[in-house]
């Protein structure tokens, strides 16, 4: 059976999260920053990053619906499972594992926004640059990647390999 192609290791993630968690730290001091983690790829990425920065922090979740990447495209996301608690004066940091057209981070920004956080911040583990749709700002970005299909730490394909510790790129083996 062929070997999947790793593109990113355990190693090389979790060294990316050391960094991402320091400048984090020096970016917000002793501020609080409510972790807004989006379900469900960005479980490992807060669970791993949440670990690293300390008491000061506290952790909610959204869900948003996508209808496929023509409606992703047109920017028609849903909410699936808002947060639990108000955002108002509060510093957000919203958490993704990817962000690819673009299009759940803009719409996710600008609701966000309405509801007048202290400051709103992105944080993604990747980006495809190549993939991009619409032009949205992300603070820190741990990985820009190549336009391709990838699986493992929280990303998926058809539900499977989000458990994997590394990032491969779905391949045939991934596929039986
Ligand atoms: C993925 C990812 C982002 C979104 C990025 O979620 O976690 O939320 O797609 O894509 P975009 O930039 O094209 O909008 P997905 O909808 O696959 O759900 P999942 O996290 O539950 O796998």
């Amino acid at each position: 059976m062929a070997e999947p192609i790793i593109l990113l290791t355990e190693q090389e993630i979790q060294a990316k999260l050391d960094q991402l968690a320091a400048q984090v730290l020096a970016d917000y001091g002793n501020e609080e920053i409510l972790l807004v983690g989006v379900l469900k790829g960005s479980l490992y990425v807060v669970a791993d990053l949440s670990r690293r920065l300390g008491p000061n922090v506290k952790i909610d979740f959204v869900q948003v619906s996508s209808y496929g990447l023509e409606a992703k495209s047109s920017g028609i996301v849903q909410i699936r499972k808002d947060l639990d608690t108000s955002i108002e004066g509060r510093h957000v940091l919203v958490v993704e594992d990817i962000v690819d057209t673009g299009a759940t981070l803009a719409h996710l920004r600008e609701l966000l926004n309405t509801r007048r956080p202290a400051s709103l911040k992105v944080l993604a583990l990747l980006s495809k640059p190549d993939a991009r749709l619409t032009e949205v700002p992300i603070e820190y970005v741990g990985f820009e990647i190549p336009n391709r299909f990838v699986v493992g730490y929280g990303l998926d394909y058809a539900e499977r390999y989000r458990n994997q510790a590394f990032i491969s790129v779905l391949s045939a083996e991934h596929l039986s």
